[in-house]
C-alpha cells in the first residue's frame, strides 16, 4: 500500500503548479458553470457516492497511519479537526470549527482557479478546496489536486495562528505580485513552503507542505532519503530555483519555525522581484557552493 517506488507512486505532486494556475493543454476537470464570480461553489454533498467516501477514508487511513515521526507536531494536532475520518468532511461544518479557531474559512471551488481568483480568496482567509474526488484508479496519482489533498493536506495547519496569517499574507502577497508581473516568483515560494516545506524540530526535520503530507510515498521520503537536498530557509534563493512538478522533490527547504517564516516575508519584496530577475535560476536539484545542507537519518 505504501508505494514507495517512485515510477510508480508519483503521486506526489498535483502535476501542476499550484499557483501558476490555468496553464497546460489539459482542460481543468470541475464543472465551472456553477462557480460563482469568486469562482466559488457549493459543495454539493449529497452528490458523493458511497464509493467516494469510502475512497476518502481509505486516503485518510494511509495517511494518518505514518504522520508519527514524519508530520509536524502542529499538523499532527490539528488533523483531528477534520472530523470523522471515514466520509469527505461539510465543508460548512468545518469552517464553523476553523473560523472559531484562526477565522479562517473552506469554501468549495470546482478546481483549479486563476491566480488572481486563488489569491483573492487567500487574502480574505478563505481557503479554496476542490469539490470533487479523484477516481479509485488514482488512488496512488492524481494529476490535478482533489477534495483530499486540499483539505488533509492544507487545512489543519490554518488552525496553527501563526500559519494561518502566513497564508493570508500570501494570498495580498500574490495580487501585488501581479500587479508587477512577478507571479511565478512568488509560485516558487508556495511550492518550496505551503507544498513542500520542511521544518526542523527537536525530534528531527519533519514535514509541514501540503504536497508531502498528502502523498503516500513523498512523505517518508521528505523527511528520510538522502537522495535530496534539504537547504535552510532562504528567500532568494527560494525565488531563484526551479521545481519539479512530475517526480519527487530534488531540493527542500527547512524552516527553523513557522515565525522565521512570517517574518522572513514580512518585508516587501518589490526590490527581491527585481534583484532576482537580473539573478540566473537555480536548477531544481543544484547545491551551491558553501550552502548549508540538513542530514537526516
Ligand atoms: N511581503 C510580501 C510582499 O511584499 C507579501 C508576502 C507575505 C508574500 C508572505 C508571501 C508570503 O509581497
Ligand atoms: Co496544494
Amino acid at each position: 500500500m505504501l508505494a514507495d517506488d517512485k515510477t510508480q507512486d508519483k503521486g506526489v505532486n498535483h502535476g501542476v503548479a499550484p499557483v501558476t494556475y490555468g496553464q497546460g493543454d489539459r482542460p481543468p476537470r470541475g464543472d465551472y458553470a456553477t462557480a460563482r464570480e469568486d469562482y466559488t461553489c457549493e459543495q454539493d454533498w449529497a452528490a458523493y457516492t458511497a464509493q467516494d467516501h469510502d475512497l476518502y477514508r481509505r486516503l485518510y487511513e494511509r495517511q494518518a497511519a505514518q504522520l508519527q515521526g514524519l508530520a509536524c507536531d502542529e499538523f499532527i494536532d490539528a488533523v483531528q479537526h477534520l472530523g470523522a475520518p471515514e466520509r469527505i468532511p461539510r465543508f460548512d461544518e468545518l469552517s464553523q470549527t476553523l473560523y472559531a479557531k484562526t477565522k479562517w474559512e473552506v469554501v468549495a471551488v470546482p478546481g483549479l482557479i486563476p491566480e488572481e481568483a486563488f489569491f483573492a480568496l487567500l487574502a480574505k482567509r478563505k481557503f479554496p478546496v476542490t469539490g470533487w474526488i479523484r477516481k479509485p484508479e488514482e488512488f496512488d496519482y492524481v494529476v490535478e489536486p482533489d477534495v483530499f489533498h486540499d483539505l488533509f493536506g492544507h487545512v489543519p495547519l490554518l488552525f496553527n495562528p501563526m500559519f494561518a496569517d502566513y497564508m493570508q499574507a500570501y494570498g495580498a502577497g500574490g495580487l501585488k505580485a501581479s500587479r508587477l508581473d512577478a507571479c511565478e516568483l512568488l509560485a516558487r515560494l508556495y511550492w518550496y513552503t505551503v507544498e513542500f516545506g520542511l521544518i526542523h524540530t527537536p525530534q528531527g526535520i519533519r514535514a509541514y507542505g501540503a504536497g508531502i503530507l498528502s502523498s503516500a510515498g513523498e512523505l517518508r521520503y521528505s523527511v528520510h532519503s538522502q537522495e535530496p537536498s534539504r537547504v535552510g530557509f532562504d528567500l532568494q534563493r527560494i525565488m531563484r530555483t526551479r521545481y519539479k512538478i512530475d517526480s519527487y522533490q530534488a531540493t527542500y527547504f527547512v524552516i527553523e519555525s513557522f515565525d522565521q517564516l512570517f517574518d522572513a516575508t514580512a518585508p516587501d519584496f518589490t526590490p527581491l522581484y527585481r534583484a532576482v530577475r537580473d539573478l540566473p535560476e537555480i536548477e531544481a536539484g543544484a547545491v551551491l557552493p558553501g550552502e548549508r545542507r540538513f542530514a537526516v537519518d
